[in-house]
């Protein structure tokens, strides 16, 4: 319970840095919801006058003035209310895109094994529904708190006023009222903890079954896939009501708990109008006082249930922004100067998981100019060892160099923008030809675009296509052949012009005619420039300066192709089995 509420406290405490900018916009609505609420009084305490001077003393005068003072009152409660409802809003609406936009900023430097970590589909769920829960706080609870709260002391004010010892009685009876409140919206913010839990989970499964349509069809897996679909969201079903019998539990109770307040003042209160001792126009405006706090007191109970809600979705979007970046400059990060010399593997020991080691005792140089190329099995650890250079994972032990510079020393910025990336998976946005080259190099003029989409062979088949360099590829767009997706990823390296280069399986899963293309392209890429090349062609490994050869994560022979012939071994095995067929 305690650590509960000091956890609340903290959490206030970081949510009041988003909302501090909006403070003055706040209070001026917090003046507008003081004057909703004086309405709301002043009604309760002009059912006194109505009483007693127009209908039990018939006066004529007031029974002008107050059906006109009536409007202006509601005029002047109306105004003040819409006014108060728009500016928080805008509050919240303002505090959720500033959120979404910092969690979105924060989860894109996250380092790839969050990614690997963490599926897509919740990181979606935080943006999207955790923060605009989160943004109710300031939106509903805070805008609804302060009216209903003024609303209640202004009328409690009438009720005190008219009759004192009446209210005393009332009074008695809240207490009694607001602790269920209590304990239903404790159980209401569990729930929903679980509940996006369980709804996270199902889009999990959307996005798997979504994207993988084809393998789900293939392998008749439809009714599986519903199967388990449904079967998760039975479980939500569940949790749901849950929170639905909590939730409409509410206002019942509370009602049932008001009305014997009520039966009590209107025994007493009505036996003091019998013996005279008050007037029915004091009684009445007491009566409808007390029936006007109804209203408030359910919202707020409601708003407390909104409000744990809320913070359960703060708990979680804080939980991200509070994620540490595995992998981000240094405070004392320096620029890596234009690559010059060599990169250096020294005694590089890599684990995905902490326990298991998939690089192993790594030495390896790369000379400027030179062409690297790695061979191994499936899952001998060649792709883990290049994306160590850009250092999309830092190593377990040793140190990778570039110029004699670490790289966790460095500027990532500095780092990556010398090297360029083409791996076996083309990724393509939803955009225009044009964007798609120019990824990473906005800036490039249209001749330099056309110039790189030349010099990838790209531009002949970009120019044939509908709005040629204007249309739109990618998942959604013009639909277009895998060597001439690769052939644009190809453009891209070249026109971001990197000094290191590397090609991860880049031209596996083409067919050998447009293979040919995509290897030309390569081959432009590579000119003048440090590659670091994973292989499955003999002819590109034919031209290496120097072949490693890559067993089980660790470097196990590294020479030329005749070297390692002549030696016999791991490489001589592998010739064997993958490329000698290709000669
Ligand atoms: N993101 C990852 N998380 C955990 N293990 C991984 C990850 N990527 C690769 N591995 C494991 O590391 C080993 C080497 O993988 P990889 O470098 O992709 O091999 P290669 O490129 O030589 O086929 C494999 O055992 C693989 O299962
Ligand atoms: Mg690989």
């Amino acid at each position: 319970m305690k650590t509960e509420t000091s956890k609340d406290i903290l959490l206030y405490k970081r949510l009041f840095v988003y909302i501090k900018p909006y403070l003055g916009l706040i209070s001026f609505s917090l003046l507008l919801a003081l004057l909703v609420s004086a309405a709301d009084g002043t009604l309760a305490w002009m059912v006194k006058p109505i009483m007693d001077d127009i209908f039990v003393n018939k006066n004529a005068e007031l029974l002008r003035l107050i059906p006109l003072g009536l409007l202006l009152l509601y005029l002047v409660k109306g105004v003040s209310r819409f006014g108060q409802s728009y500016l928080m809003r805008s509050v919240g609406q303002r505090v959720i895109m500033q959120l979404r936009n910092k969690l979105y900023e924060h989860i894109q430097l996250m380092s790839l094994s969050f990614f690997h970590r963490t599926p897509s589909a919740v990181l979606m769920s935080r943006i999207t529904n955790d923060v605009t829960k989160l943004a109710r706080i300031s939106s509903q609870v805070i805008a609804d708190f302060f009216r209903q709260i003024f609303t209640v002391i202004v009328l409690l004010g009438v009720v005190f006023y008219r009759e004192w010892r009446l209210a005393l009685i009332y009074c008695l009876v809240l207490p009694v009222v607001i602790w269920p409140i209590k304990a239903i919206g404790k159980r209401l913010r569990k729930v929903s903890r679980r509940d996006q839990e369980k709804l996270a989970e199902l889009n999990i499964i959307l996005q798997e079954s979504f994207t993988g349509t084809k393998i789900v069809k293939a392998f008749g897996m439809e009714d599986y896939e519903s199967q388990r679909f449904n079967h998760e969201n039975q479980k939500l079903y569940k949790i749901k009501m849950k929170g639905v019998a909590a939730d409409e539990l509410l206002s019942p109770l509370m009602e049932f708990l008001g009305a014997i307040g009520l039966a009590v003042v209107i025994w007493y209160g009505g036996m003091q109008v019998i013996r005279d001792n008050t007037t029915t126009g004091t009684f009445f405006s007491f009566i409808a006082a007390v029936a006007m706090l109804y209203a408030p007191i359910r919202k707020l109970s409601k708003m407390h249930n909104v409000f744990q809600d809320s913070m359960a979705a703060t708990e979680r979007v804080f939980d991200i922004l509070d994620t540490p970046l595995e992998i981000t400059d240094k405070e004392s990060a320096i620029e890596l100067p234009p690559f010059n010399q060599h990169i250096e593997f020294k005694g590089v020991y890599f684990s995905y998981n902490g326990h298991d080691s998939v690089l192993k005792d790594i030495n390896l140089t790369i000379k400027k100019g030179q062409l690297v190329a790695l061979v191994g099995l499936s899952g001998a650890g060649k792709s883990t060892l290049a994306d160590m250079i850009p250092r999309f994972y830092d190593v377990t032990a040793g140190a990778l160099l570039i110029d004699g510079y670490d790289v966790r020393d460095v500027k990532l910025k500095s780092l990556r923008s010398q090297i360029g990336m083409v791996t076996q998976e083309t990724i393509l946005f939803n955009d225009t030809v044009t964007n798609n080259i120019a990824y990473g190099g906005l800036d490039a003029s249209p001749a330099e675009i056309i110039q790189a989409a030349k010099s990838a062979y790209a531009h002949d088949f970009i120019i044939e296509m509908p709005q040629g360099y204007d249309t739109v590829i990618g998942e959604r767009g013009v639909k277009i052949s895998g060597g001439q997706r690769k052939r644009i990823t190809i453009a891209r390296a070249i026109l971001k012009d990197p000094g290191i280069l590397i090609l991860d399986e880049a031209t596996s899963e083409l067919d050998s005619e447009s293979e040919k293309l995509v290897q030309q392209a390569l081959e432009k890429l590579m000119h003048g420039r440090t590659t670091l090349v994973i292989a499955h062609r003999l002819s590109t490994i034919m031209h290496a300066d120097l072949i490693v050869a890559i067993d089980n994560g660790r470097i196990a022979q590294q020479g030329t192709h005749r070297e390692l012939m002549k030696m016999g071994g791991v490489y001589r095995r592998l010739y064997d089995l993958q490329f000698r067929k290709q000669e």
